[in-house]
């Protein structure tokens, strides 16, 4: 745009054509729907959330051009015209020639790892995400996180803290090679912050994969923010265009697996696409098994148009540039205001770091419950606590916490506008306000497994 020097304002770039009301329950109403779900926010219907940030996936707003291409989408159950369209995008992205669609990312995972994953198999990756490493211990192997020391230090500035860690990698595959059937790379690496891997670091990984003889699959469900994030901060790469950066990206690597909910700029939908041909048969009878016939993979047609339009726009730097911006604009504000955040802002999210914020309340009192339930009453958000909630485990009647208490605020694509962001700052103020006066939770149903979808809290007075 021109006139850049004069502009300091990142703006959304485009305009809006479609709109839905925001929700904004009073906060007597909001106490009342809390308490009603026993300050668990996985319990409140969306429809009494003002602003919804439990995640970026699948909650992204489309383009018109993504709505019109689903009016002219071919529904046929074999061989669609949507299919073919689908596929050369993801041929001219990525560099693979084998093109699965599947309705998702874990169903990604699991259909690629049922066929390589076995007992006793170790899988090697920055940071898994849950599913990932959920999938992989389902079949009996183990997933090995292995990223760099400063990707797990929240105040750490390292510029790509989604690394892996090269040395570690090297001795664990010299040491293991004979039972890692695949290892893995996750961009941006979501567990470890949505921080992003630097092109330098997916080519390291990649030479020590290969010298080993272990196929190497990215999870690649937010390949653009992490190209941007390459273009912006690693030596050599401003010039050029991110379409560049992602396919060499693409290219260092034998295929991918992708949640297509993320970058892909759609509501549903994912994919794996491999170079090499040997485990494509397998994978597409399994697909024709349990997601559909190999030209749709439990997908509407449309799903298809909409998932091909999206991974072409998701590529345009004024889009990328004002998604880190809005991310990062929001981190600095909370900052600015006292409340402490992993640093630097990762691309689809902002943590909060409540252990820091909150120091009065023990990890064992969940202060990042207490601040998920504090930013629900005090401005309608719906956030996620990453933390002793989530991670923490009873050995016998001891509560061992865990080792970092995060609030997750994720951003859904293109869905909330910066006065919404400025409007929840303004009330952010009075939150590190009153800080001292949170109180700290304990729980009043602990559910035998994934705790944090369903447990109940009460504050403790
Ligand atoms: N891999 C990564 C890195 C993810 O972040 C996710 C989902 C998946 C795989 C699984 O994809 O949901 O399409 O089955 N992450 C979402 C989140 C749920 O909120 O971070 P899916």
């Amino acid at each position: 745009m021109d006139n850049q020097n004069l502009h300091r304002t990142i703006i959304e770039p485009f305009k809006i054509k479609m709109t839905e009301p925001l929700v904004m329950p009073t906060r007597a109403e909001r106490e009342t729907f809390l308490r009603e779900a026993g300050y668990n926010l996985f319990l409140v219907p969306a429809r009494k959330v003002t602003f919804d940030f439990l995640t970026d996936s699948g909650t992204t707003a489309m383009s018109a051009a993504q709505w019109s291409a689903m009016m002219v989408a071919d529904e046929s159950y074999a061989g669609s015209r949507s299919f073919e369209k689908f596929e050369k995008v993801v041929r001219d992205l990525t560099g693979y020639t084998h093109v699965i669609p599947t309705h998702q990312g874990r169903a990604a995972e699991r259909l690629l790892f049922s066929l390589l994953v076995k007992k006793g198999s170790a899988i090697p990756s920055n940071n898994h995400f849950d599913t990932t490493r959920a999938n992989i211990e389902q079949l009996g192997g183990e997933a090995v996180d292995l990223v760099i020391s400063e990707g797990r230090d929240p105040a750490n500035r390292h510029p790509f803290k989604g690394n892996i860690d090269l040395e570690r990698l090297e001795s664990f595959c010299a040491e293991n090679h004979a039972k890692i059937p695949v290892g893995m790379l996750t961009v941006t690496n979501n567990t470890g912050g949505g921080q992003p891997v630097s092109m330098e670091n997916i080519r390291g990984a990649a030479a020590i994969y290969r010298k080993y003889g272990i196929p190497f699959i990215l999870d690649a469900c937010r390949f653009a923010e992490n190209s941007y994030f390459i273009k912006l901060r690693e030596t050599g790469q401003q010039e050029r265009a991110v379409r560049d950066i992602a396919q060499e990206l693409f290219s260092l690597a034998d295929g991918c697996m992708m949640s297509a909910k993320k970058d892909g700029l759609v509501n549903i939908g994912g994919f794996i696409a491999l170079k090499d041909p040997r485990w494509v048969d397998h994978l597409r009878s399994i697909l024709i098994l349990t997601e559909g016939f190999p030209t749709y993979g439990g997908l509407a047609a449309r799903d298809l148009e909409a998932l091909a339009v999206g991974l072409e726009e998701v590529l345009d730097d004024k889009y990328l540039s004002y998604r880190l911006a809005s991310v990062r604009y929001m981190a600095e504000g909370l900052n600015q205001r006292g409340i402490p955040t992993m640093q630097p802002p990762g691309g689809h999210a902002v943590y909060i770091d409540a252990k820091a914020f909150l120091p009065h309340i023990p990890p064992h009192q969940f202060p990042g419950q207490s601040l998920v339930a504090e930013l629900y009453l005090s401005e309608g958000i719906r956030s996620c606590e990453i933390g002793s909630v989530m991670f923490g485990k009873f050995v016998g009647t001891e509560f061992q916490p865990a080792q970092m208490e995060l609030v997750r605020l994720a951003f859904p694509r293109k869905v909330y506008t910066q006065s919404h962001f400025d409007y929840i700052l303004e009330g952010m103020t009075e939150v590190a306000r009153r800080k001292n006066s949170l109180k700290g939770m304990r729980l009043t149903y602990d559910p035998p497994f994934l705790r944090h979808f369903t447990a109940r809290f009460e504050f403790i007075e």
